[in-house]
């Protein structure tokens, strides 16, 4: 179009426009209360640019097929999520330029509003895998007494799509790795591993630095988490993985996951890999958002409560630990052994593993 103009393709009357100071209304404008609004639209702008290239990789998952262009492209978008998560955790940065005095000036003109409102911040947790029943009991009661019925119905509706994890489960699912034949993978891993246990149970035994009583201690950390092993990779006892509770994801899609970081060496491991890591860094991210916008709130608030009536930093902790997503996937470490005593696998398997494969 000749007559398009940077201004109006950017719609910036509307957005510049768009700054409203409560403090203003009342007749003396609380300086700090202009950096105060642009901070959080701005936030809204790179949660809507994210729940843009979340929606679209979720649909990448749906495919039945999924070949490694498509891998690749969404690989590029969660690493562009990951870019933008960066942004967000150092923008705190910003806000933190205004002192509590200063917030003060307008903090209780903003009662009863609060982040926790910020339907696009729910709705990208919930894009993710965030279960209404795995939040925290506060977090849970506040979607009923702090949102109205049409914000509640709009989050609803996205907790009855397919999040990203599930559609991730389903594909890690259906991961042809777990098949060998004759070959039986798991029960060479499962010796290997219980190898690996045997020397560190031997090398605690002789350490002379310890106490009789820390050796005990040891020895049963170790013994709990070869039992843990053994849940996760006996294959003939679902329920028993299930009874565990260690993973949120079913025991074929975890050991899916759990070979894809054995084997990432190998060529068809390389994007699938680079997925799992891309989501280890979002839930990684997400968290240390989640931590620094804590420590910012006990700095401005002290043990004050939130605007929207929280217990403000200790609730905002208490979502940090808790409301996590990709979880399973920082679990996985604790399966690994080291490389030098993986099972060494038949040339057959070796071969397929050098090729591209759909699924
Ligand atoms: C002076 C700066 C800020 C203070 C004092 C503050 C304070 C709080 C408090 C106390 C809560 C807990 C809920 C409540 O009781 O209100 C909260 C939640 C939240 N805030 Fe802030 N906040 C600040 C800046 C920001 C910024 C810049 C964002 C960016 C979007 C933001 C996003 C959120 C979100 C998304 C939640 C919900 C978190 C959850 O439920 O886990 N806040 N904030």
């Amino acid at each position: 179009m000749a007559n398009l103009k940077y201004g109006n393709y950017l719609q910036l009357e509307k957005i510049v426009s768009a700054q409203s100071l409560e403090s203003e209304k009342r007749g003396k404008i609380a300086h700090d209360e202009m950096l105060f609004i642009i901070t959080h639209q701005v936030y809204e702008l790179w949660f809507k640019q994210i729940l843009f290239e979340l929606d679209s990789i979720i649909e990448i998952f749906a495919s039945d097929v999924l070949d490694d262009k498509k891998i690749g492209a969404a690989n590029s978008r969660l690493e562009r999520i990951v870019t933008i998560q960066r942004v967000l955790v150092h923008q705190v940065d910003v806000i933190e330029t205004m002192t509590p005095l200063d917030f003060m000036e307008f903090r209780d003109l903003l009662v009863p509003a609060s982040g926790f409102q910020s339907l696009q911040f729910k709705k990208i947790e919930i894009g993710l895998g965030l279960k209404k029943h795995a939040r925290i009991p506060a977090d849970q009661d506040f979607f009923r007494t702090r949102l109205n019925d049409a914000e509640r119905e709009e989050l609803e509706d996205a907790e009855s799509k397919p999040s990203l994890l599930e559609r991730l489960e389903i594909w890690l699912t259906r991961i042809p790795f777990l098949e060998f034949g004759n070959f039986d993978f798991w029960s060479e891993y499962r010796s290997a591993a219980l190898r690996m246990f045997s020397k560190e149970k031997q090398i605690i035994e002789s350490n002379s630095d310890l106490s009789e009583h820390e050796k005990g201690f040891q020895v049963a950390a170790l013994d709990g988490t070869s039992r843990a092993f053994e849940e996760l990779l006996d294959k003939n006892d679902p329920q028993r993985f299930e009874s565990a509770g260690h993973f949120r994801m079913n025991q074929r899609a975890v050991l899916a996951a759990l070979f894809i970081n054995l084997y990432r060496d190998e060529p068809i491991l390389f994007l699938p890999f680079r997925l799992l890591t891309n989501l280890v860094e979002i839930d990684e991210l997400w968290t240390t958002w989640r931590q620094r916008h804590a420590i910012m709130v006990q700095r401005m608030l002290g043990t004050r409560i939130g605007t929207g009536g929280s217990s403000g930093h200790d609730y905002l902790k208490k979502t940090t630990e808790r409301n996590r997503i990709f979880s399973d996937f920082f679990n996985l470490s604790s399966y690994l052994i080291p490389r030098s005593e993986l099972p060494e696998l038949p040339d057959s398997i070796r071969r397929q593993l050098g090729f591209y494969f759909g699924v």
